[in-house]
This record gives structure tokens, C-alpha cells and sequence, in this order.
């Protein structure tokens, strides 16, 4: 019986709501010497140490960290898998760096014995990070899907992923047909989606490689399946987005091909969302579709700055995306280090608690499962991590100086990366430990 339970006692962080709906206060829950019971891969009790552990059953063992803070496991609401291979690649803005390093690099997934091998790779990597949950983008190939989800079955995350469509505009190698991906990802869709906690994505790559017939088909998968995801990028690059008007003249904008196509809706993730209109703000936000906002891509590719301002007026869902390849690290803590720069370059502030609810409850009404992951709420999965204070001499002696939470949050996100990752727990079992 017992061992299904288990207590884990340190200071305990969630975030409860936005800071932008409630207010800092109101956002978040702390206990500076908490109790996290968990009870057969799920959250059973959360609260004070001195509360909690009088009326614990005698037989629970309690895991007592010191120096430490745990909070629920990160959600990264963008990342390529088969992109892993070429993460720093140099020179290039998006369009060319697709064409120059990510279409070769995504080749080598028709092959299933690499595709294995990166698979175990990428979410060691997710995991090292103090990420638990990832929505992530495949190749083409079916097999780099398969891989994936073996990979996350045999760990029994909560990942959700798609096969690439793709048409048209990108190397002979690497197109389907609008015939082949609609019954390659229903294929996948029967044999993944709801199989523990895993989910399928629908994956258009972005709207310049499809065809009106291929988009046509995924819309027509999300009516087919219940509760299937869709996933693709949206106006991330100047240049991507003048294409896509000379691509789709009929449509009023990037936006609206995605929304004729009927894609949009509550478990609708854009990667990006950089250079929007606010009548394409409203529109996203009315359907209840997410952004993925995706700093260190954006500074990389020198996509531009993401209006977090705008999104927050609009009442968008927003998520963190680390974007890898394009992207240059797996971890959400210095993801938010850059995000909180991006918003210094547009005057505007990044709070600590902003920065905690994107990287984890954000991430869940993004993906729409903020009943079953990030938070620590009772009932949750027991997907959480262990934050060292002490990962490194610099962050043990700046945390020394620290007044507050918010502070020690703060500097968390500015200094730490994956040595501040102590331990990682999926489903209440631990998955990393550094
Ligand atoms: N737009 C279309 N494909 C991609 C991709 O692989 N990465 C990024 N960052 N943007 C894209
Ligand atoms: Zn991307």
C-alpha cells in the first residue's frame, strides 16, 4: 500500500491564476516548510509541514530536502524533437535556416533506429531541464512520432505530439501528399491518442507548406477525433508573413487561413504569434486558441519581440515555448531569463510570478489541462520538481541574499538552468536525478 505513498517536504511554490486576472498576491500559494503527499502517481495533500504531518499514516515515508524549493514540473508548449541534432545552427533568419540546416537535419527521421535514439536523447534532455510536459512537434515521418511516444510511454509522461504535413515549398524528401498525412496521422491518432497520458497533435507545419487541400484535411481529423490538438506556427517572421499573403490572396491575413480552415479552438496551440494585429488578438482569444511564445527563438532567428502586453489585453492563452532547434536551450528557466529581456526591450516588465504561472499553469490552459498539471493542487498528476539553491556557488550565494520569494524566484529564473534541476518526478515517480 505504502508504496504507492509518499511525502516530500521542502518549500513548496504554485502559481493559483494569472498575476494579470488577480494580482500578484492572489496568484500563487507558498509554503516556506511544506508537505506534498502523493498517492499513486497523483497529488493527495498539499500544506504546511506542521499541519500536515501529524495526521500522516505512520507507514508514508517523508523525503525531507533541504536548500530547496519544489515546484510543479515545467510545461514547454513548443519544441521540435528531430530538431535536437542542429540546436545552435549559425547565420541564418527563418526561412533560410529551413532551408539550410532544419530540412536536412528532419531527413535523417525517415530512419527508426535514429529516430530511437534521438527520442531517448530529447527526453532525457526535457527531463534534465525539470520539464514534464511538452507539446512537440515530429518530422514528417511517422516513425519519428512513434519513437517519441514509446519513449514518453515507457516514462509515462503526459507529452503530446504530431506528425509534420507537408505538401508543398520544402524538399521532395520530406513532403507528404494532403492524402498521405491525412491517413498517416489518423493512423497515429488511433494508435496513440488518449493511450495513458498521451495525446496527438494535428501538425501542419506552418500555412506556406501546405495546400488548401492538406489544411483542409486536418480540420477535417479535428472533427473526426475528439479532443486532438492542433499545432503550427503563426506570423513569426516578416518575410514568412508577406508568403503567406502572396500564398492565400483570398484570405484577409495569416491568421485568418488557419481560421477558414477551421483550426482554431480551445486545443489550438500557434507558435509565436510575434507581429499579430489586434483584430487577429480577438480572434484567437474568442476561440480560446493559445500562443506559444518562444523568446530565445525569436532573439535567434531575429523573429522580433512578443507583445506579452497585447496578448494579456486580449485575454490570450499564453504558454512557454523553448522552440528547439530554433530555440537554443531546453531549459524553461532560461527561457524566462530571455523573456524577461524581451520585455525590458519593449519597456515593460516580466514579474517572477508572471514568469512561474508561464512556465507551468499557463502552459496547462494552453494546452487545456490545468486540471490534471501545473500545479501542486490536490488531485493533479504528480508531475513536480526539486529546485536546488545551492546548484551553483554563485546562485547558493546570491539566494544567501535574498529577502523574499520573489526574489529567490526571480533570481531562479535569471541564474538557473538544468543544474538547478535537483530532481524530477513524472506521475509521482521519480524520472531524473542529477
Ligand atoms: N516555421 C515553420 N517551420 C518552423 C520551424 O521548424 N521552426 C520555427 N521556429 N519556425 C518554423
Ligand atoms: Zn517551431
Amino acid at each position: 500500500m505504502s508504496a504507492t505513498r509518499k511525502a516530500y517536504r521542502a518549500a513548496l511554490l504554485h502559481s493559483l491564476a494569472d498575476p494579470a486576472d488577480v494580482g500578484v498576491e492572489a496568484s500563487y500559494e507558498y509554503f516556506e516548510d511544506g508537505l506534498l503527499v502523493i498517492d499513486q502517481g497523483k497529488i493527495s495533500a498539499i500544506g504546511e509541514a506542521s499541519a500536515l504531518l501529524p495526521g500522516l499514516d505512520a507507514d508514508i515515508e517523508v523525503v525531507h530536502y533541504q536548500d530547496a524549493l519544489i515546484t510543479p514540473g515545467f510545461i514547454d508548449t513548443h519544441i521540435h524533437f528531430p530538431q535536437t541534432g542542429m540546436i545552435g545552427s549559425y547565420g541564418e533568419q527563418l526561412l533560410d535556416w529551413l532551408n539550410t540546416y532544419t530540412f536536412p537535419c528532419e531527413r535523417q527521421f525517415e530512419d527508426k533506429a535514429h529516430a530511437d535514439k534521438v527520442a531517448r536523447l530529447f527526453v532525457q534532455e526535457l527531463l534534465r531541464n525539470g520539464t514534464t510536459s511538452a507539446l512537440v512537434f515530429g518530422s514528417v515521418h511517422p516513425e519519428s512520432v512513434n519513437a517519441l511516444f514509446e519513449e514518453a510511454e515507457r516514462l509515462d509522461l503526459r507529452l503530446i505530439a504530431g506528425k509534420v504535413m507537408m505538401d508543398r515549398n520544402a524538399p521532395d524528401y520530406l513532403t507528404d501528399t494532403a492524402e498521405s498525412s491525412y491517413e498517416q496521422s489518423k493512423a497515429l491518432i488511433r494508435r496513440w491518442h488518449g493511450k495513458g497520458r498521451l495525446h496527438y497533435a494535428v501538425t501542419p507545419r506552418f500555412a506556406p507548406t501546405s495546400t488548401p487541400e492538406q489544411l483542409a484535411l486536418a480540420g477535417q481529423l479535428l472533427k473526426e477525433f475528439p479532443d486532438l490538438y492542433l499545432h503550427t506556427h503563426l506570423s513569426e517572421n516578416l518575410k514568412e508573413i508577406e508568403w503567406v499573403k502572396a500564398l492565400f490572396p483570398e484570405r484577409s491575413g495569416y491568421l485568418d487561413v488557419y481560421d477558414h480552415f477551421e483550426l482554431l479552438g480551445e486545443r489550438s496551440v500557434f507558435a509565436h504569434g510575434v507581429h499579430l494585429c489586434d483584430a487577429e488578438c480577438q480572434r484567437l482569444a474568442e476561440t480560446g486558441s493559445a500562443v506559444a511564445f518562444c523568446p530565445t527563438s525569436n532573439l535567434f532567428l531575429g523573429s522580433g519581440l512578443f507583445n506579452l502586453a497585447q496578448a494579456e489585453q486580449h485575454k490570450i492563452k499564453v504558454g512557454l515555448g523553448t522552440d528547439v532547434g530554433a530555440g537554443t536551450s531546453f531549459s524553461l528557466l532560461y527561457t524566462l531569463n530571455e523573456a524577461y529581456k524581451v520585455m525590458q526591450l519593449q519597456g515593460a516588465r516580466l514579474s517572477p510570478f508572471k514568469s512561474l504561472y508561464l512556465a507551468t499553469l499557463g502552459g496547462a490552459r494552453a494546452l487545456n489541462l490545468e486540471s490534471r498539471i501545473g500545479t501542486l493542487q490536490a488531485g493533479s498528476d504528480a508531475d513536480f520538481i526539486v529546485l536546488d539553491y545551492k546548484a551553483t556557488p554563485l546562485l547558493d550565494y546570491r539566494i544567501q541574499q535574498s529577502k523574499s520569494i520573489e526574489e529567490t524566484l526571480f533570481v531562479l529564473t535569471t541564474l538557473g538552468d538544468d543544474r538547478t534541476i535537483r530532481e524530477t518526478f513524472a506521475a509521482g515517480r521519480s524520472v531524473h536525478q542529477r
